[in-house]
């Protein structure tokens, strides 16, 4: 099968041309002005940008979490991720407690067969150190093509380690080539909070944000990251939302330091205030993270400009408002925390961050695919448009009117944080690895397109 991509304008991390682009099976066999090639399928993209398909670093689809399960199993996250323009994620494999990686990955991936309508690969997110041999087995991941560890630092009696665990993962990513990754809360100090709160009788959902004050963000990122550079480890901080965090991975970047940082399209947009809407609308906003006062929206658009981040992902982490952010009706801490946005980050962050001028398309390319293929190892097979690249092509036409609405997007999720916002530049069609997933608002492929990728060891592909 071939494919022709006629006239579009092509728009990478570096360069912004007209082109027509061939594709040959999965792959880019040929960028050229006006290519007089016979193909199976010829797409006309005059008048649309033609982008490298975005890579999300960071997703939570089938997760057992807060007692419940994301609502977003891996066919129905995946197909909205494709409908947003994103061909591929790196979500977590959460080790169960008394689980092996080997055996953790496997419940992970079986939960994932036959349902990927997109690629895709597993962080190893580190619970539990405890049993003989596991520190061995953690660093067998990398040559298996898992190359990122994740540790949170919060989730207190959950999912949170202590910093003898945080370190020795850290020692041990130094010498494979893995990148740690972090959610750096400090969560033994919110932990009395939440419990302070809750015995004053404070249980409405805004209390999920006074009790996760931005100093313990602060103060958690500045410990991973002084902690990282004493084991040598490389260092990728997640859902960074706050002048507290940002600051000490500026400092640390300005030193030369292996570190990088990440934020999420809900902090550019959705602040503190919109916890305390009534009849508990404010749980949609429970997430970790939470969302913070709004000026740290200015400090967050300009630290991706300037570099200080790096990414931006999703988190996509959906729970359904009625049957289960319900769960916490009488208690904020047993709202399951996440908010979801997988479908969304391509259209937002090109209308108020392109089109308002605060970044350029080539570094919204950067922050969406480039970056995230670069950290995690899947560049150049993904993350740019260039001959032997996958041929993951999002088809972008920045006249399109959409007004973004839970009744419309492809999540199971019962709302949107974006609910009502309308944007002028959408997916028109997308590809993975050249067959069509998303054409004239419809998914025409199969689940089962998707595949896995094993990922290279970090830093491989950081310099090119
Ligand atoms: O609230 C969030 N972010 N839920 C997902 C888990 C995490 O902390 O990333
Ligand atoms: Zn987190
Ligand atoms: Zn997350």
């Amino acid at each position: 099968m071939s494919v022709l991509i006629k006239g579009g304008r092509i728009v990478t991390a570096a360069d912004d041309y007209i082109a027509d682009i061939l594709i040959e099976g999965e792959t880019i066999t040929l960028i050229g002005a006006s290519l007089d090639i016979a193909a199976d399928k010829v797409i006309d993209a005059h008048g649309k940008y033609v982008l490298p398909g975005c890579i999300d670093p960071h997703t939570h689809l089938d997760m057992p979490f807060g007692g419940t399960t994301t609502i977003d199993d891996v066919e129905s996250g995946q197909i909205a991720a494709a409908f947003g323009g994103t061909t591929c994620h790196v979500d977590f494999c959460i080790q169960p407690q008394g689980l092996t990686f080997a055996e953790s990955l496997a419940m992970w991936r079986e939960k994932a067969a036959g349902k990927q309508a997109i690629d895709m690969g597993y962080h190893i997110a580190v619970t539990d150190l405890s049993a003989p041999g596991a520190l061995d087995e953690l660093a067998t991941l990398p040559e298996q093509g898992v190359t990122s560890y994740k540790l949170f630092m919060a989730y207190k009696g959950a999912l949170m380690v202590d910093d003898e665990t945080l370190f020795k993962t850290m020692e041990v990513a130094a010498a494979t080539g893995a990148l740690v990754m972090v959610h750096a809360e400090n969560g033994d100090a919110i932990d009395v909070l939440v419990k302070k709160a809750l015995a004053a009788g404070n249980t409405a959902p805004v209390f999920h944000a006074r009790t996760r004050p931005p100093e313990t963000e602060g103060e958690a990122t500045n410990r991973a990251i002084q902690l990282a550079h004493v084991a040598g480890a490389p260092l990728y901080v997640v859902h960074v939302s706050c002048k507290e965090s940002v600051e000490p991975i500026a400092i640390a970047r300005d030193k030369g330091w292996n570190v990088w940082g990440e934020t999420c399209t809900q902090y550019f947009f959705i602040d503190e205030t919109f916890l305390e809407r009534p009849n508990f609308e404010g749980a949609k906003y429970v997430y970790t993270p939470p969302p913070r006062a709004k000026a740290n929206q200015d400090v967050l658009w300009d630290a991706v400009r300037t570099n200080v981040l790096s990414a931006i992902s999703t988190d996509h982490c959906a729970f359904r408002w009625d049957t289960q952010k319900s769960l916490g009706a009488d208690d904020f801490s047993k709202i399951p925390n996440g908010g979801p946005g997988i479908e969304n980050r391509l259209q937002m962050i090109h209308e108020f961050g392109v089109r308002t001028g605060k970044i350029t398309l080539n570094r919204m390319v950067e922050l969406l695919a480039t970056n995230p293929a670069k950290l995690f190892g899947l560049y150049p097979r993904k993350g740019t448009l260039a001959v032997g690249s996958d041929a993951d092509i999002v088809i972008f036409d920045p006249e399109k009117q959409v007004t973004i609405s839970a009744s419309t997007q492809h999540s199971k999720t019962d709302y949107n944080l974006f609910e009502g916002t309308t944007v002028t530049g959408s997916p028109d069609t997308v590809l993975l690895r050249g067959n069509v997933l998303v054409e004239n608002d419809t998914f025409v492929a199969t689940p089962g397109v998707g595949t896995f990728i094993s990922r290279a060891k970090f830093g491989e592909q950081l310099h090119r």
